[in-house]
Parts: C-alpha cells; structure tokens; sequence
C-alpha cells in the first residue's frame, strides 16, 4: 500500500523585513545577507501569531470536510510551543472542526520533528488505512536582534495531510537516521532565545548529511543520478548547497545541471520567510513542486537536520496528477499581499510581549489578516479565536 503526502500547505504571517534593509541597519554588506546567507526578506509574527495560530491557518487552506471526518491523528511538530504540558493542536481542534475522537500530541526535537511527525503517520495509516493524520510543523525562529543569527529568523508553518494512496508523494520504505547527542543549537527551558555555536552547527549539518545520505546508498544501491531532485532542511538558503559543494568537492558532472536547478527551486519560498525550522524541509518541497514542473514519477530526496541532534535521509515518489492538489497561486498571493515593515517598526514588534503574571491582555485581531488569531491572554489562558 502507498503512504505519503495526500496534502501540503504552509502559511506566514502578513509582516516581513527586507533583507537589504536589516544589513544596512547591522552594518553589514546586504551581499553577505542575500548571498553569502541566501535570504532576501524575512517573516516576522506580531503577537497575534504563534506557533499555534501559524499551524491552524496552514491546516485551514488544506482541509476538506472529507479530511476533517477521517483525520484520527494530529501530531504537531514544534520546538516554539506555547505551553509545556498542553499540545499545540488540542488548542487547534474545536478551531479547525476536527472530531472529538481524534488523538492530538505535540512532538520535539528541534528541526527533525516534523519528519518525526510525517514517518510516525505513516506507521499509523499502515495500522489504519481508512484514517488520515494531520501533520502540523510549525515555528517562530527567534535570535535576538543584532546577533549572528537574526539574518536566519523567520515564521510560518506546513501542514501536511498523510493518507494512503496519496495524490502528492508515496513515501518510500526505506530511510536512514542518526542520533547523536551534540551541543550545536539548543534553548533550555528557561530561555527566550536559542544558544547556538554557528559554525559548529554548519558542520554538524554537513557531517550528518554526508553520514545519512552514505547509508541510504549504500541501504538502497541507489545514487544521485536515481534522484529528479533533494530537498534539504534549510535553515537558511545556502545550507543544503553547501552540504552538497562539500560532500562533492568535483561537483556532481552530469547530474549537476538537474540537481541544482531543482535546488534551486526549493529555496524560492525560504527564501522570503526564512527559518521556520520544524516546517522548513517541508517548506523547500512545497517549492519545489510548485517551481518546478517535475514528471510524474520523478523520485524526491529527502534531508532532514535537527539539531542536538538527529539527521534523516528519505525518499518519495510522485504521483500521477500531483499538480492538479497544489496552492501555488494561494501561496504566492499570501507572500505577495504581506506588509513590508521598517527596521525600527520589526525592531519594536519584535520586542513585544504577552503578559507572564497574570495580567490579562486583549490583542487587536483586525489588525491581523489571518483567519486564526491569538486575541489575548486572561489568567494565563491564551484565547483564541477563527474569524
Ligand atoms: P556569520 O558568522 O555571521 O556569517 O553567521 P559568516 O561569516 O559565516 O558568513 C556567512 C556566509 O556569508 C559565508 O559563506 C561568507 O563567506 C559569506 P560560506 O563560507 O558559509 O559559504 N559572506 C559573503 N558573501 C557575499 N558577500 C559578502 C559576504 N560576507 C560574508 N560581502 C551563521 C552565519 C549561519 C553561522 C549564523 O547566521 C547562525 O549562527 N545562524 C543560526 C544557526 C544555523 O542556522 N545553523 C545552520 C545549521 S544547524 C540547523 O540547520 C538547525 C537549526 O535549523 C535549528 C534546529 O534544528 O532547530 C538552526
């Protein structure tokens, strides 16, 4: 039986920050941004976003009454929830009309969840192949202002509806993984912002790719030449190149034209939202095939990253038809319609904050064009509210 991608969505919010802008305002040149980073606009979430609201509004331009009736399952992938013991979806379930029965968890593990999330549904579509799972991803990547990694923020979210016969992608038996236990990006509890060390992470990055990817040929006897395309989990633009420039010093000869364009194509939307870590891999696929005309048929890789970390290598095959189930024109018209903000207004967004005593606060909702919204905190109790 085929398992894999029956559906895939994302949504960001309606702010973002050029590029150029934040690197005149650091004193950097704007080519070390755009070029040496790979990034030309960055998303940024006002308060009546989170990772809840960005994962609801991505699920509400995917789901169907028909999904909604058999979803059994929501696994939401995040590491910038909102609450350390309630899941980010059971908050989505009355919002999005899902039926009571259906089970709702959140998943961590930094980056790599949200694959995480995708192989765990398709255990359980094998077990239940009348049912589908809603696979949620998504996350606010947050730095600090002036710091190495603010050109890497962003915020959005992918939700992914995972069925048997599936009209997107069949996900392919076989994948490699590894787990090790490394210090390269973390934020404990007590932590607003992440601690990471750069270029180790970089590093870590690349090891673990060239580890995985080695296996899965090895696993398979399949090589780069089998592969239309591979996307990558970006960070940020220029990291799935370097990883492939560093794996394949000579290049990639005939193979090289083919791979790289496709690349290049999966970068398109990270290019303007920027990190949205657990979503991001997903984020580079919806790019890819709304870029790129692939054949039916044409065989996809898969390179999952989180850090601390654990790595996986995957592959899926498209299917016949799959062009007639994308958002292309929705997604470009949400990235086309968002409000350009200045460096001092991203600056003063970014520093808001929701009450932590207690204290109760009502957000303005109108001011934000998202269907779910965030509007407001009583007693510590986030509100939400779909318009
Ligand atoms: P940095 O130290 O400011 O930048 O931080 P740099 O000096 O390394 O320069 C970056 C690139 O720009 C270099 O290219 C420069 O040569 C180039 P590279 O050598 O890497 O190919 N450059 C220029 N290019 C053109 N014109 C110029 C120019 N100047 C320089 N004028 C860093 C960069 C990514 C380290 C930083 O932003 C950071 O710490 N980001 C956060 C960590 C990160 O994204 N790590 C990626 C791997 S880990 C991962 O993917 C997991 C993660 O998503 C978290 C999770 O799993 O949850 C992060």
């Amino acid at each position: 039986m085929k398992i894999g991608i029956d559906k895939i969505g994302f949504y960001t919010p309606h702010y973002y920050v050029d590029m150029e802008d934040l690197a005149e305002a650091r004193g950097d040149d704007p080519a070390k941004y755009t070029i040496g980073i790979g990034q030309d606009e960055m998303a940024v979430a006002p308060l009546t976003q989170d990772a809840v609201t960005l994962a609801g509004n991505a699920a509400l331009n995917v789901l169907t009454d028909e999904d909604l009736e058999k979803i059994d399952l929501v696994l939401f992938a995040t590491e910038t929830g909102v609450d350390h013991s309630k899941s980010g979806g059971v908050y989505l379930h009355e919002l999005l009309g899902l039926k009571r029965e259906a089970r709702s968890i959140e998943l961590k593990q930094a980056c790599y969840s949200g694959t995480a999330g995708l192989q765990l549904a398709r255990g359980h579509i094998a077990l239940n192949p009348d049912s589908k799972v809603l696979v949620l991803a998504s996350d606010i990547a947050r730095y600090g202002l002036a710091t190495p990694g603010e050109v890497t923020q962003g915020a959005g979210a992918v939700a992914i509806v995972v069925s048997a016969n599936p009209k997107i992608l069949a996900i392919d038996q076989v994948s490699t993984t590894l787990t090790k236990d490394i210090m390269d990006f973390w934020r404990p509890i007590y932590s607003e912002y992440a601690f990471v060390d750069g270029h180790y992470s970089n590093e870590q990055y690349i090891e673990y790719f060239q580890t995985v990817w080695e296996e899965y040929q090895e696993k398979t006897g399949l090589t780069i030449a089998d592969f239309e395309a591979i996307c990558f989990h970006l960070p940020y633009t220029k990291m799935g190149r370097k990883a492939i420039e560093a794996t394949y010093p000579e290049g990639l000869g005939e193979d090289e034209d083919r791979i790289m364009k496709n690349y290049e194509a999966s970068t398109r939307y990270s290019r303007r939202i920027g990190n949205i870590y657990t979503a991001s891999l997903y984020l580079g696929f919806i790019s890819l095939i709304e870029h790129e005309e692939l054949a039916e048929g044409a065989k996809v890789g898969f390179f999952s990253y989180g850090s601390g970390g654990v790595g996986e290598f995957f592959s899926g095959v498209l299917q016949e038809g799959y062009r007639n189930y994308l958002y292309a024109s929705e997604h470009n018209e949400l990235l086309n319609s968002r409000t350009k903000l200045s460096i001092p207004e991203y600056e003063e967004i970014f520093e808001e904050r929701l009450p932590v005593d207690g204290l109760a606060v009502e957000l303005n909702k109108d001011a934000d064009p998202a269907d779910i919204c965030l509007t407001g905190v009583v007693n510590h109790e986030r509100k939400y509210a779909r318009k």
